[in-house]
């Protein structure tokens, strides 16, 4: 039997991508991961919130690259900066992602809106992992790849058509890959959170964070509301060897609300 150890850095000499990191969930894992010992590459399309967030964590550990991960050619351009720049990738953390536009149901669905949508928080997940996995094959890393679902892809809504349908999406690609990568070791999962006190659900109903707090309390984990640092958490979990025989799993961040 060997000894238990307490692993305090648990992304030591890792690199990672995020994309949608200039705020909210992205912000605070990218923020985590480097006290875990992680380069980070930030990727969004907010380049003065961004670079500014890549500062405040250090040159030398954070890095920011402008990237719209709807364009395919932009994400193959962001992974292979990383690679040129830091020599390796070892975790994706397709994060990016935008809410619906309107409060449409399918009787008014707005097709140009969801396009809009679906090329963000589908496509471009979809692209992030395609473009990481190759990387990864390439140089033989047996690397962790993390989305970011929602409670919503596992539920239907009276509202917001798109949304749901693009976040059921992003657990058909989880699922799939998680199955094809096995073969060379990679692993993907996904991250579900329920509503969470970000600046999406603020700019979403209008609201300050400290409002957001008392939209985001968790219905089973009474006193609590769901914040980003919270969900970084578990996509730490689910990017570090902690998860090592964990794939083709939705990791739900929702206080068991469902
Ligand atoms: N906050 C919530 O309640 C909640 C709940 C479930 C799931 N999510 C998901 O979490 C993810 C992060 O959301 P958040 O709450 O942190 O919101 P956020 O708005 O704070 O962050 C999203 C980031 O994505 C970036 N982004 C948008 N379009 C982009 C593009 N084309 N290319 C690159 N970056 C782009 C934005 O600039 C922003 O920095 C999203 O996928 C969202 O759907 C959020």
């Amino acid at each position: 039997m060997s000894r238990p150890t307490l692993q305090l850095k648990k992304l030591e000499g890792k690199v990672a991508i995020i994309t949608g990191r200039a705020s909210g969930i992205g912000e605070a894992t990218a923020r985590l991961f480097s006290t875990h010992g992680a380069r980070v590459v930030i990727a969004d399309i907010q380049d003065e919130k961004g670079q500014k967030v890549a500062e405040s964590i250090g040159s030398n550990t954070c890095s920011y690259v402008h990237c719209d991960v709807a364009d395919e050619q932009k994400v193959l351009a962001m992974v292979e900066w990383t690679l040129k720049t830091h020599g390796q990738l070892d975790i994706m953390f397709a994060n990016a992602g935008i809410v619906s536009q309107s409060d449409q149901t399918v009787l008014d669905l707005d097709f140009s809106q969801l396009h809009h949508l679906f090329a963000i928080n589908v496509d471009g997940v979809a692209a992030c992992v395609k473009h990481a996995a190759r990387a990864m094959v390439s140089q033989g890393i047996k690397g962790s790849i993390v989305c970011t679902a929602s409670t919503f892809g596992s539920s239907g809504g009276q509202i917001r058509t798109d949304y749901h349908m693009s976040k059921h999406a992003v657990l058909g690609l989880m699922r799939c890959t998680g199955k094809q990568l096995g073969e060379h070791g990679i692993r993907v999962n996904s991250v579900s959170p329920s509503a969470a006190v970000t600046p999406m659900v603020c700019n979403q109903f209008k609201i300050t964070a400290e409002e957001a707090e008392e939209v985001c309390q968790l219905s089973s984990l009474k006193g609590k509301a769901l914040k980003a640092n919270n969900v970084a958490d578990a996509v730490l979990f689910l990017a570090s060897d902690d998860s090592s025989c964990i794939t083709g799993q939705d990791l739900l961040v929702d206080g068991g609300s469902r």
